[in-house]
């Protein structure tokens, strides 16, 4: 292999850049040729392919977003999109692509390869989510549960000082991640999340139990995803049962999406960004490189985007335990 790309795809997460410069680099230490591609699989059907050489990827490391920057391509998802594609990377003579993003870029990189096996894909989980399969950690994870943190944090003070109860929305479609730990982290009072049944009436009795035992505050962590809805409506159905504190919502949005990298993250990004471009010169493809228990892991990527990442039960029980 002599000549391979990197990109990001769908939702941006703070690390990405330490992976990008991390693929780079190690590529060029292999002797490579790295190009960039811009705007994820947009730029890839739309030409956007740049050289990359070690300053390009200079200072960046420390910083959130993705230099290359990312999209959430329709087109792609169509035989049209994806056969324009291989065109620009065959005639840019592309022969293996670090893929950095979450299940759509990989569910959209598994289906490119089964059309063109000649170019090798290898992924690198990439999401704040934390949601695939096959790796304890993705990338932008560490630095979104700790964003969140200090946002609830700051929403504690106000929430005591005015005895008031709140719900604060943090992100997780259709992953509970971001809210166990932020909760947990920050002793919320309750943590809904996708990933187990919402029980509003239940919710209600907790609530009601600390209001008589004086708490003067409560916090509620809703996952984005929950299925009885997003904070707003969880406010308002717990409303409607439960007046005895004023209530307030929080929805802490995209602000858990940007921001620089934590050490931990910058660390993992640029290890999993090296094991990737070494899987290419293996010959591997159509696999996620991951880290469990601190390992490297393979795993193909339609296990990764299809098998669901459980949250450790033994997590619910010590927010309950904990909150009392
Ligand atoms: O996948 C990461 C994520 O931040 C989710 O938590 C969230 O639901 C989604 O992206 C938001 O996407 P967008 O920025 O496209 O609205």
């Amino acid at each position: 292999m002599k000549k391979i790309a990197v990109f990001t795809s769908g939702g941006d997460a703070p690390g990405m850049n330490a992976c990008i410069r991390a693929v780079v680099r190690t590529g060029l230490h292999y002797d490579l040729e790295v190009l960039g591609i811009r705007r994820g699989y947009a730029g890839m059907i739309d030409g956007e392919i740049i050289p990359m050489d070690s300053r390009s990827v200079s200072n960046i490391i420390q910083k959130g977003g993705t230099i290359l920057q990312s999209a959430r391509s329709i087109s792609f998802k169509t035989p049209e999109g994806r056969r324009q594609a291989f065109e620009n990377l065959s005639k840019a003579g592309i022969e293996g692509v670090v893929a950095i993003g979450g299940d759509g870029t990989f569910t959209g990189a598994d289906i490119f390869c089964s059309e063109y096996p000649e170019i090798a894909f290898v992924g690198v989980p990439g999401t704040i989510d934390n949601d695939l399969y096959g790796t304890d950690y993705t990338i932008g994870y560490d630095t979104a549960i700790n964003t969140a943190m200090e946002a609830i944090d700051k929403v504690k003070d106000t929430a005591d000082a005015h005895n008031r109860l709140f719900f604060v929305e943090v992100m997780g479609r259709d992953a509970g991640f971001i809210a166990m730990y932020s909760g947990i982290a920050t002793g919320a009072e309750a943590i809904l999340i996708p990933e187990s049944k919402t029980d509003i009436n239940k919710l209600v009795d907790s609530l009601h139990n600390n209001f008589k035992r004086k708490k003067t505050s409560s916090i509620v962590i809703v996952a984005e995803g929950d299925e009885e809805g997003g904070a707003i409506e969880i406010a308002k159905k717990v409303n409607e049962r439960f007046d005895k504190y004023d209530t307030r919502v929080t929805v802490l949005g995209h602000v858990q999406r940007g921001g620089s990298p934590t050490c931990m993250e910058r660390v993992r990004a640029s290890r999993l960004g090296m094991e990737a471009v070494k899987a290419l010169l293996n010959g591997q493809t159509r696999i996620m490189v991951g880290l469990i228990h601190k390992d490297i892991a393979y795993t193909p990527f339609q296990k990764a985007i299809k098998q669901n990442r459980s949250i450790d039960p033994t997590l619910a029980h010590l927010a309950e335990v904990l909150s009392s």
